[in-house]
């Protein structure tokens, strides 16, 4: 199949025919002995089959040990972002193993609790806002980062995403972020697991992950859920409105961590691609061999086995966005993003909403996809943003949007 491309005007021209996947989709309302889904109940059981096959065969089992995590507030400034917010920061002490720190902003104007945003960034804290108070993070980085020398960040980095990050727009609107380094959980890069939190599940003479035991996706997804353990314990948070997101790898991780943990009220995944909210089997983009050759370490070993198979897998990523049913979920795609297959994305959302619609709520509303600039706005929402890669303020405002409208009626089901 060709790949989609954008024209001249930028408009994504999908034509009908590659809105389609050849040789179709594992249908997540069959169980896989072939039992149709009929009931809530079906569905219980249902979805702890796909999480399972998720599990085994894309991103690995997440360990069920429970590691005991300490936490400590080590600075605080109540004057963040122009007066706007009370900025944390809090170190989680996992014991036998590293500490990550979590970066934490509450508008100072929600008397309330707040809902939030929660999310890993790509290059440490810093990269929020070029204030010096912040912790310059001293973990390994990808090297072409801003400032990054010999794969550390140096005081150039400080504020390097801050575009990335609208804090004014998230907090005016009355959210709190918080948001923590990616590396402080797993360093992005193919070490054998020495480091990062795998080796603290390690059974005896046991030195990586087992076939079927979680890469550095599933690693970057139990550390959200751990993130959340802390902010159940915040009480200017409302833990019942946190939001799992996540850009390009992290919406992956994000996307990941809402499908296994029903905490997480609501999902945004931005252009996440493969592995991620876009189809495998369509092959447009990034492949499952594309991946895996450059990412090894992203996914279980078995994984790996699907390289020019995908056909075989036993599930498809609308799969994973069914896992998140009733939660509202959003995914955002750029048309100049070919890489991550928006056709792929908007796909997984339509093909999600058969399992909302069980579960007697809105699923996905649209049928074609929307022009650039567009969205879907039901309880499975989608965006198609003009430009490439990347995170901008027009995605944090649907997913702000979305957050408004769909956490609500979710929260009275
Ligand atoms: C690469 C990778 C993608 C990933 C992206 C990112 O392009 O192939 O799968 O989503 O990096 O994280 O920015």
């Amino acid at each position: 199949m060709a790949p989609s491309a954008a024209d001249r005007t930028g408009r994504l021209s999908v034509p009908e025919a590659e809105l389609s996947v050849p040789g179709g989709l594992p249908d997540p309302l069959v169980a896989a002995d072939g039992t149709p889904v009929t009931s809530a109940d079906d569905w219980t059981r249902r979805r702890a089959e796909l999480i399972d096959l998720f599990e085994r065969h894309v991103y690995g089992r997440t360990p069920s040990k429970r590691v005991t995590m300490d936490s400590e507030v080590i600075a605080s400034n109540p004057g963040a972002v122009e007066g706007r917010a009370t900025r944390t920061e809090i170190q989680l002490r996992f014991a036998g193993g590293p500490t990550a720190n979590l970066l934490l902003y509450v508008p100072n104007a929600v008397t309330e609790r707040c809902p939030a945003f929660l999310g890993l960034n790509f290059w440490g804290n810093h990269e929020l806002e070029s204030d010096p108070e912040i912790v310059l993070s001293q973990q390994w980085m990808r090297g072409h980062g801003v400032g990054v020398v010999g794969n550390r960040a140096t005081e150039a980095s400080r504020g390097c995403e801050a575009d990335r990050w609208p804090l004014a727009q998230i907090l005016d609107r009355g959210y709190a972020l918080a948001t923590m380094y990616c590396g402080d959980l797993d360093p992005d890069y193919d070490d054998g697991f020495a480091n990062g939190i795998h080796p603290l599940f390690y059974g005896p003479g046991q030195t990586r992950p087992a076939r079927d035991e979680w890469g550095t996706l599933g690693a970057w997804a139990w550390g959200l859920s751990r993130a959340l353990d802390y902010l159940e314990t915040d009480s200017r948070i409302d833990a019942g409105q946190v939001i799992a997101f996540g850009h390009s790898r992290l919406g992956k991780a994000a996307l990941w961590a809402a499908a296994q943990d029903t905490r997480f009220a609501m999902a945004a995944s931005n252009n996440s691609g493969c592995g991620g909210a876009a189809l495998s089997r369509r092959r447009v983009g990034e492949t499952v061999e594309a991946i895996t050759r450059r990412f090894p370490h992203w996914f279980c070993t078995a994984f790996n086995d699907y390289v020019d198979r995908e056909d075989a897998l036993p599930v498809d990523q609308h799969e994973l966005i069914a896992l998140i049913a009733p939660r509202p979920v959003c995914i955002g795609s750029a048309v100049g993003d070919e890489w991550a297959d928006p056709a792929g994305e908007f796909l997984s959302a339509r093909y999600a909403d058969p399992v909302y619609r069980l579960l007697g709520v809105e699923g996905f509303s649209g049928t074609d996809m929307p022009d650039p600039g567009e969205a879907v706005t039901s309880r499975i929402a989608y965006h198609l943003r003009p430009g490439g890669h990347g995170i901008t303020v027009h995605d944090w405002t649907r997913y702000l949007d979305s957050a408004d409208r769909q956490l609500g009626a979710y929260l009275a089901l």
